[in-house]
């Protein structure tokens, strides 16, 4: 039995951590959740987002899979999501966007792949306050953090017999950083001389994902366009409800929705927790148990494709709680 840290977090997390364990117990998965209380509540009690006790399950256990946690915007302490993938160098952000059933979306068939680098650019945290009126954020980027994002974006293209990976900067105005990142992926891309490599701007990529999203097929990019580039991409689907992420280091992974805390329907019984439960599916592949993930998938089409089994975010009239039944009885139905 694989022991796992469930961090179910802030918002909507607390409900929808409990419907993926729910389901994943109803497909036999052989994990030991490890829980572990961090975020908005935890920070009120104790002055801490994320307490010790959390930090050792999670290196004993070298797994996590996590629920949301809010950020205030703008003051307030620095978002924990990006300091837990920087404190353990979760360098690469994988997110998976994939049509589920009969769930109305802008397309349906669509099978695309992102990689976002997960631990510089804007995102470093380097800010500097030069006047009242002037303040920088500067945009790091390094060659080694560049190639190992890139490779890892190529060896899933060769290991899942896909077409080709496209890389996304915006290298024409940001010739020094951005330069470096396209230059980066110019040079590992000849070391996979049977997988295409095609390049495209971002803003061009907004615009091409929107009217033509099948020409892609696994994309590589660095950390801010690819936060943006996948809330988009999980609108063609029908939303963030549905796109599940994970952030793998060497040593270390954490699995979690791309979605956030989603205050505005927490605690309402209107949660979709389908994207955690395919996080949970990326930790299920992640350590060897992909027939079991693959069940949970087939079950999500089944399940996806009735419309009364809906969540009020695709359009029906399901609460959380009984899609998660629907889930775990068809689980069940198709042992
Ligand atoms: P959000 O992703 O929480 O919500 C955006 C919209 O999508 C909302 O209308 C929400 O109701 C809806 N939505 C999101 N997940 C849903 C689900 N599972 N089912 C049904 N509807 C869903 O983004 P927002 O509002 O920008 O951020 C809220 C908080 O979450 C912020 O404090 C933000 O910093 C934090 N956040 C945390 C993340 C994490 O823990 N990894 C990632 C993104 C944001």
């Amino acid at each position: 039995m694989t022991r796992v840290t469930l961090i179910p977090g802030d918002g909507i997390g607390p409900e929808i951590a409990d419907y993926t364990v729910q389901v994943l117990e109803a497909a036999g998965a052989d994990i030991q959740w490890d829980v572990q209380e961090a975020g908005q509540a935890v920070y009120e009690a104790t002055g801490e987002l994320i307490p010790d006790p959390v930090y050792q399950s999670i290196e004993a256990n070298g797994l996590a899979l996590k629920g949301p946690m809010t950020t205030p915007i703008g003051t307030g302490f620095r978002s924990a999501n990006v300091a837990l993938r920087k404190k353990y160098d979760l360098y690469a952000n994988l997110r998976p966007v994939r049509s589920l059933g009969q769930v109305p979306a802008l397309f349906d068939d669509l099978d695309l792949v992102l990689f976002r680098e997960n631990t510089e650019d804007l995102y470093a945290g380097v800010e500097e306050k030069i006047s009242d009126d002037v303040m920088h954020s500067i945009k790091i980027i390094t060659r080694q953090a560049s190639e190992r994002i890139i490779r890892q974006a190529f060896d899933y293209a060769q290991d899942h017999h896909r077409r080709h990976v496209t890389v996304v900067t915006k290298a024409n105005i940001m010739k020094l950083s951005n330069g470096l990142f396209l230059d980066t992926a110019r040079q590992v891309a000849q070391d996979y001389p049977e997988i295409p490599l095609k390049e495209v701007l971002v803003d061009n990529m907004a615009m091409q994902l929107v009217i033509n999203p099948k020409q892609f097929d696994v994309i590589v990019t660095e950390n801010l366009y690819g936060d943006i580039l996948s809330d988009l991409m999980a609108g063609l689907i029908g939303g963030l409800g549905l796109v599940p992420g994970a952030n793998i280091g060497d040593n270390l992974a954490i699995f979690e929705a791309v979605h956030g805390s989603a205050p505005d329907i927490a605690g309402q019984g209107k949660a979709n927790p389908t994207a955690m439960i395919l996080s949970a599916c990326l930790l299920l592949d992640h350590i060897g148990q992909t027939d079991c993930a693959q069940k949970i998938r087939q079950s999500l089409d089944r399940v996806l494709s009735q419309k009364e089994k809906l969540t009020a975010d695709l359009g029906g009239p399901a609460s959380g709680s009984e899609y998660c039944q629907a889930l775990c009885q068809d689980l069940k139905n198709n042992k």
